[in-house]
């Protein structure tokens, strides 16, 4: 299965379809304020948020950026309307082509062990589960969220 879908970093007027397509897939949690989160990617150029267009309708997203050192991805979505035709697949690889060209050799990302078809679906691109821990601590000093 070939697709192919136009990429572009995030601009203003995306901003608010962005956020409704991350409604629609669950992907926002009540500690993150996605507005924030794509306003703190945009800031510096470690970071973007990469969108994936098919005749001009946004379908994919994925927030990628790195530390120096690892790269990760946050925010990988795909309309429930067009899954299971290779967006995520395209999207993900955008990610990876935007890390490489920044010189970042490893892709992290995180995914929660209930999320079934995204276990899945990270393990058809290659990716294989960590054997390390990740530790986590908030830094506004609010109490632990799961
Ligand atoms: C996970 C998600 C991005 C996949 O997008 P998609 O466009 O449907 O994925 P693709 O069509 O590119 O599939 C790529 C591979 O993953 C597999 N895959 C995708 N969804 C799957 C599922 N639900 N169950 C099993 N395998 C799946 C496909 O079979 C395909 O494998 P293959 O090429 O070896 O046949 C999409 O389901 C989604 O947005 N989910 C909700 C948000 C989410 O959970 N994001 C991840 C947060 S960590």
């Amino acid at each position: 299965m070939s697709v192919s879908l136009t990429i572009d970093a995030i601009d203003d007027a995306d901003v608010e379809p962005v956020v409704a397509l991350w409604q629609r897939c669950g992907l926002t949690r009540p500690w993150n304020d996605p507005h924030a989160d794509i306003a703190l990617a945009r800031r510096r150029d470690n970071s973007t948020v990469l969108i994936g267009r098919d005749g001009g309708t946004i379908v994919a997203t994925a927030m990628v950026g790195h530390d120096g050192h690892r790269g990760w991805v946050y925010y990988v979505a795909v309309d429930p309307d067009g899954r299971k035709r290779g967006y995520g697949r395209v999207i993900m690889a955008a990610a990876e082509d935007w890390l490489r060209q920044a010189g970042i050799l490893k892709l992290q990302l995180l995914v929660r062990r209930e999320n079934a078809q995204a276990n899945a679906f990270y393990q058809s691109l290659g990716f294989e589960e960590s054997t390390s821990v990740m530790f986590q601590k908030w830094l506004d000093g609010r109490a632990s969220t799961t």
